[in-house]
């Protein structure tokens, strides 16, 4: 057994003192906060700002456990307010930044018995760029499209590599990795996060150098559950791109040898040159091969020709534009303009949603795929598949470089997911998620089996609060190896470090491991400090 020696010291409010009932809650807030930020459940309002940025129905329902109150901060000194007076009154807080959450974290609990409010940084969305240091400063609150838009508007050979669906928050993307087309040649979004405003447990208001390097660490990938705090803004590094992309997508059915295609690609997009990225949708007995490559379609040929003949790609297929424009392209379609990409509101936000992942280090054989098409894709209510290659520069990184793990040796990422289009259906598509994701187990990575923090399922694991009124580390363990693998516990130790009380917490969030200790009374008087020490084996 050995000891670490990680000492910390760390203040923090008497709340227990205070501990009224969550009735005072709502008065503490209002002294701080304009009445046109806070939608309590009576408020007229409450429902629509509830909905605003839910983009999965399934968590709109009457049995949804909703928030005593609404808080929309238009500066940071109200999110401070919000974690003052909830620590002092016994409210938790959910943030909520792009409300893109699998399963509705950000604005919903799963149980009924501990009442939370939701800060929502939809309307806390500036972008502000820096062209000649190639930099921006970013609100949690503004969605990808609108960072994407400032960029190009000042810029068009800059680029940030993210997701590809403009209506994903900044907020939970960046805290939770942050993967599209860019990956291959520049890595992760949260691979490129210089610094970030945090507010913590305390309501202090942290940069880079205040939180220290374990929560800095920790909040790049690590963040799902807004487990360290909430992240007011990011500074992030930007990349360059050429003036001109080339945009293609190829269909091939299984009766057109989709079956082989895809049993080749699983070695070949890996492997492609980093300016190339070809993404496999599997959908129904077709697969669609959608790519971004960095480059005009002259260049894209030959390498097309040498390294995936059996494609078949030719100049028909190719789409040339800028980076800002293939985004647009990409998500929305060929009709959309750029602009599009800054609507807050997205043809599928009405669409019912069961999502889960996987990730693939040997290829998996040509028979299993065609069993996949002709039993699991076959079904009546069967979803799709999607594939992202990885290898390049999210491949270059080492395991605990940051909390996401899942880089060098990855052939792609599998997400499962399935729609409805009514409450009360769905029972049967989300059967057919769990059905293959039980059918996927001896074909995909084990020890543990891994899954994308940012595709969050609760069907992976759920915290269970153990002694002391804290999260329990191993419990936590059953989903967290899976999204963190050792990562893990390093994101717990961090956790320990910066909210030790575990105020910040949701069914999936980190939990904090380490012996904390109240120790004594500080020079004021007012605060009481804590010893912490973790057991490092
Ligand atoms: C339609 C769709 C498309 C997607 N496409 C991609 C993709 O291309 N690539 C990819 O990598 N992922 C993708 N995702 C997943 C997406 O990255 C995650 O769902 C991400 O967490 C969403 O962030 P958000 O701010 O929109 O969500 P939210 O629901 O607002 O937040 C998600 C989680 O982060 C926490 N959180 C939010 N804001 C903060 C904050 N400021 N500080 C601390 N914690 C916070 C929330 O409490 C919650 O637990 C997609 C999701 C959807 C629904
Ligand atoms: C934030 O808003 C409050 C009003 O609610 C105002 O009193 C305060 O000065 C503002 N703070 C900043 C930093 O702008
Ligand atoms: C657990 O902590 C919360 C706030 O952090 C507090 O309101 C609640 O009373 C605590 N519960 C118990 C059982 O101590
Ligand atoms: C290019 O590919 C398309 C679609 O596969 C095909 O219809 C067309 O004949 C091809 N053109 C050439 C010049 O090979
Ligand atoms: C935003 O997108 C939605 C869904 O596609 C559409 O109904 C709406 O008209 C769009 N809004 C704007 C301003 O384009």
């Amino acid at each position: 057994m050995a000891l670490a020696a990680m000492l910390a010291i760390s203040s923090f409010f008497l709340f227990s003192a205070h501990a009224a009932s969550s009735d005072d809650f709502l008065p503490c807030l209002s002294r701080a906060i304009p009445e046109q930020l806070l939608f309590t459940r009576s408020s007229p309002s409450f429902a629509s700002v509830l909905a605003s940025s839910v983009r999965n129905p399934r968590f709109l329902t009457p049995a949804t456990v909703r928030p005593l109150c609404i808080v929309t901060p238009a500066n940071a000194s109200h999110v401070q307010a919000a974690v003052v007076c909830g620590r002092r009154h016994g409210v938790r807080l959910r943030v909520r930044s792009g409300g893109h959450d699998y399963e509705g974290l950000s604005y919903r609990s799963v149980r009924a018995e501990e009442p939370f409010a939701v800060v929502d940084l939809a309307g806390f969305r500036s972008v502000r760029v820096n062209r000649r240091a190639a930099t921006v400063w970013v609100d949690s609150g503004a969605t990808l499209g609108e960072l994407y838009y400032a960029i190009a508007k000042v810029s068009g050979r800059l680029a940030f590599p993210a997701g590809m669906c403009p209506t994903v928050g900044v907020g939970g993307h960046l805290s939770g990795g942050g993967f599209g087309m860019l990956l291959r040649k520049h890595g992760l979004a949260t691979d490129h996060v210089m610094d970030a405003t945090l507010v913590d447990a305390k309501g202090r208001i942290l940069d880079r150098n205040a939180m220290g390097r374990d929560v800095f660490w920790a909040i790049r990938g690590g963040g799902v559950g807004g487990s360290f705090g909430i992240v007011l803004s990011w500074q992030v590094k930007l990349v360059a791109v050429p003036p001109t992309v080339t945009v293609f997508t190829v269909e091939r059915s299984v009766e057109q040898g989709a079956v082989d295609i895809l049993a080749k690609w699983q070695e070949v997009a890996p492997a492609l040159p980093d300016d190339l990225l070809v993404r496999a949708v599997v959908h129904g007995q077709v697969v669609s091969f959608q790519s971004l490559y960095l480059g005009t379609c002259d260049a894209l040929l030959p390498v097309m020709r040498s390294r995936f003949p059996v494609l078949g790609l030719n100049r028909t297929h190719c789409n040339e534009m800028t980076w800002v424009q293939s985004v647009a392209y990409i998500y929305l379609g060929a009709d959309a303009t750029v602009e599009d990409i800054l609507n807050r509101t997205a043809a599928e936000d009405a669409v019912f949603t069961k999502a889960t992942s996987d990730y693939v280090r040997q290829a998996i054989a040509r028979e299993v795929w065609a069993e996949i098409f002709t039993g699991w894709l076959a079904k009546p209510d069967a979803g799709l598949m999607i594939l992202e290659p990885y290898g390049g520069k999210i491949a270059a990184l080492p395991e605990s470089a940051t909390p996401f793990p899942h880089r060098s040796g990855v052939l792609y990422n599998i997400q499962y997911m399935n729609f409805w289009e009514a409450a009360g259906e769905g029972a049967s598509q989300m059967a057919w998620v769990r059905d293959v994701y039980a059918f996927m187990e001896p074909h995909v990575t084990k020890n543990p089996r891994a899954a994308y923090g940012n595709y969050r399922d609760l069907d992976l694991g759920i915290n269970v609060v153990a002694g002391g009124n804290i999260t329990s580390y191993e419990t936590g363990r059953k989903w967290g190896e899976k999204y963190y693998k050792g990562n893990f516990k390093r994101l717990a130790m961090a956790k320990a470090e910066i909210d030790p009380d575990d105020y910040f917490r949701n069914e999936q969030s980190i939990p904090p491991l380490g012996m904390c200790l109240v120790e004594g009374i500080n020079n004021y008087g007012m605060e009481s400090f804590r010893l912490c020490r973790w057991d490092d084996h």
